[in-house]
């Protein structure tokens, strides 16, 4: 099992107060924030464009971790990555040329991450492996917090580590991750694992806690 980081997803702080959200988030011992931003066509939602990333940026601790769940994604990297972004992930399904995105994206210096929906294979992940950072395996399907894992992503992400061997590539999991699931994800070779709900859950006194127990449990410490 790898070493595993929780990557605590901001959609589901309070709206009214991100800033302040992001560093309780770092007072809690986190320095990681994964920014889920919507575009209300390629998923059915909307949330944060690059000024408000960039606005962000000053109160989140180490890694601003951005999941772009947007189409077309080319237009807007150099914003996001002007933004203070450390890595970008892009939909595999979010365009024709995802190659080109990837290259993009490291084109900026950002770290590539690459994001792939429950509906979609790894066959073309196979192809990409020299051009990215880390695989964002979506565990639901992608558009809101709060929703369970759909189960066939745990064998996927054991598929997808075989598929990368010793290849510095991170494997996140996005959804549905919480203390009944994350064992089985991190056991599967799942070491970023994204959790807005089972963070946020208590209010900023709970952060610190929520975050200990998942990578406790997730680690089998408390499994
Ligand atoms: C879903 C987002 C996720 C989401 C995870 O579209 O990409 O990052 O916030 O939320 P939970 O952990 O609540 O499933
Ligand atoms: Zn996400």
């Amino acid at each position: 099992m790898h070493p595993v980081t929780i990557c605590p997803s901001i959609l589901s702080g309070d709206f009214s107060a991100l800033g302040s959200e992001c560093r309780a988030l770092a007072e809690a011992g986190s320095d990681w924030v994964h920014v889920d931003v919507m575009d209300g066509h390629f998923v059915p939602n909307l949330t944060f464009g690059p000024q408000m990333c960039a606005v962000l940026r000053p109160h989140i601790q180490g890694t601003m971790d951005v999941h772009l769940m947007i189409a077309p994604v080319d237009p807007y990297v150099e914003a996001y990555a002007k933004s203070g972004a450390d890595i970008l992930s892009a939909h595999i399904e979010a365009g024709p040329h995802v190659h080109r995105t990837l290259q993009a994206i490291r084109g900026t210096g950002c770290k590539a991450g690459l994001a792939i929906n429950p509906g979609t294979g790894l066959d073309a992940v196979a192809h990409l492996l020299d051009d990215i950072d880390l695989v964002n395996v979506m565990g639901v399907n992608p558009g809101f917090g709060g929703q369970k894992l759909i189960p066939a992503t745990i064998a996927k992400v054991r598929q997808l580590r075989a598929m990368i061997a010793d290849r510095p590539i991170r494997i996140q999991v996005d959804g549905g991750v919480n203390a009944r699931t994350i064992h089985a994800l991190a056991s599967a070779g799942a070491d970023l694992l994204v959790a807005g709900a089972a963070v946020f859950e208590g209010g900023p006194e709970a952060y610190r806690r929520n975050i200990e127990s998942l990578r406790a449990t997730a680690e089998g410490v408390l499994a």
